[in-house]
């Protein structure tokens, strides 16, 4: 249970997640307790096991937040609750990002990529930041329609001061990240408020998750309230920002350094524009069903990367398991990170290798986006925005190999090149940073270089 109080949240946030879970795992098995964030915790990693909490008795493990953190987002955020009130909203939400509300929406995503690519030229990019502002951007349009109203930037700017604050300490004092973020949370509630007000007034719901919260009211005579609404358009864009960020760091990270699979990738996606330039359209929606490598590439990037290493629940009563006994009040955390890792399930785990998805995993190993009632609803729009970019970014960018040893010597590694700029991973690190998620570490720093005219 490490040391009283702080338990082992140090190591559990310092250390290597692989390692930290894994000694666990050697030593206990798969299941055992811990104290983490000053809570008694049950750490789970056999599959049988989390379908337990996330699936069949999920009635019994409620999702659980820190006080600071249902703050922040809104306490009527889809989230924090269980029963009916949560099951009405998921209903809404999956609506709004299954697969035939988001195919209308792959231009729009384009549109996004097409303008955001060529601000790269000539700088030293933190692929993260600009994957965050990609996605940004992206759950912007999602959760509000890609109308443009007067509120839109305003919301932006506010969300932008919001999310400075969520990782700092939470010190309600003057001047602290804390507090500014708290006055920007109140300042967004007054400019969803107008927007909601306004939408409704003109009967003109607009787009996006909005339009589908609005929508839903005429039909059944049942408002949801203006903070019901603002706390979930908030968690919403929220929880599809930097998860998706993250993820599109690592899948180019991952394919930097598998340049073969980086070449296949781009046949695959060469093949695709071919087509659009005969037909001379845009990307579809069809033509992102026609790129199985990228797909798969996709696939393993999200288990191999495991950015929700694990999810918090609380026990609401107690709960006995095979033998084990889980007291009520007692946080659980089934750790996907630990079964995406685990060698009976993904042979040669530490191997980044897309081929084993030629065949579907087997049931409850493969949980990226969770399980059960709260699975994720968002799990077809991140995909999708990562094939829209992954489309753009190898059909204008080719491989680079020539020289590679020069460069390697003078701190770089080619990373990919267009006609007119090549780019290159700044400095040879391969450590990772975690805060929120893991992510490569400094983001993954690319510098990007106009081509010398004698350069092939
Ligand atoms: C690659 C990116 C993403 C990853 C890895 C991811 C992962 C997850 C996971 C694991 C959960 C379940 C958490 C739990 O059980 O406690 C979850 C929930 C959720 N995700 Fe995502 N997510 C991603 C992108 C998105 C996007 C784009 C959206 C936008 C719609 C989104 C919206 C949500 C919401 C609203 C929930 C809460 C669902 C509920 O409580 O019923 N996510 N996500």
């Amino acid at each position: 249970m490490g040391w009283p109080y702080i338990g082992e949240t140090l190591k559990l946030y310092t250390e290597n997640p692989n390692s930290f879970f894994s000694n666990r795992q050697k030593r206990y098995g798969d299941i055992f307790k811990t104290h983490i964030l000053g809570c008694p915790c049950v750490m789970i990693s056999s599959p049988e096991a989390v379908r337990l909490v996330l699936v069949s008795r999920a009635h019994l493990f409620k999702p659980t937040y820190p006080p600071s953190k249902e703050k922040m987002i809104g306490p009527e955020a889809i989230f924090f609750h269980q029963g009916a009130y949560h099951s009405g909203l998921k209903k809404l939400v999956q609506a709004s990002f299954l697969p035939s509300a988001i195919r209308g929406t792959v231009s729009e995503i384009e549109n996004i990529v097409l303008k955001l690519i060529p601000t790269w030229n000539n700088c030293t990019i933190c692929t993260l930041q600009e994957m965050k502002r990609y996605a940004f951007d992206v759950a912007m349009i999602s959760a509000l329609g890609d109308q443009h109203d007067l509120e839109m930037e305003g919301i932006k700017n506010l969300y932008q001061c919001l999310e400075k604050g969520y990782n700092s300490m939470p010190l309600d004092l003057p001047g602290t990240p804390f507090r500014k973020a708290m006055k920007a949370r109140k300042l967004l509630n007054e400019a969803l408020r107008r927007l909601i007000e306004k939408r409704r007034e003109s009967g003109k719901h607009g787009g996006g998750l909005l339009g589908v919260f609005l929508g839903a009211e005429d039909e059944k005579h049942n408002q949801l309230s203006v903070a019901q609404i603002a706390d979930n358009i908030i968690g919403v864009i929220f929880a599809a920002h930097d998860t998706t960020a993250s993820v599109l760091t690592w899948v180019l990270k991952y394919l930097h350094d598998n340049v073969n699979l980086l070449d296949a990738v781009t046949k695959e996606q060469e093949e695709i524009q071919r087509k659009l330039f005969e037909a001379n359209r845009g990307l579809t929606w069809d033509d992102t069903r026609r790129m199985p490598l990228t797909g798969r590439v996709i696939q393993e990037t999200l288990r191999s990367a495991s950015i929700l290493s694990f999810t918090f629940r609380e026990a609401v009563q107690d709960v006995e398991f095979e033998g084990y006994f889980i007291p009520k009040g007692w946080k659980v955390l089934p750790l996907f990170r630990t079964i995406h890792n685990n060698a009976d399930f993904f042979p040669q785990p530490e191997k980044f290798d897309p081929s084993r998805f030629e065949v579907p995993p087997r049931p409850n190993t493969y949980m990226p986006f969770g399980n059960g009632v709260h699975a994720c609803p968002g799990s077809e729009l991140a995909k999708l925005e990562t094939l829209i970019l992954l489309h753009h970014l190898t059909t204008s960018c080719r491989p680079w190999k020539w020289s590679t040893v020069a460069l390697k010597a003078s701190g770089y590694r080619v990373f990919l090149v267009n006609s007119k700029s090549r780019w290159q991973v700044v400095g040879d690190e391969d450590g990772i940073q975690y805060g929120p998620f893991p992510v490569p570490k400094r983001g993954l720093p690319i510098k990007v270089i106009p081509r010398n005219r004698n350069e092939p």
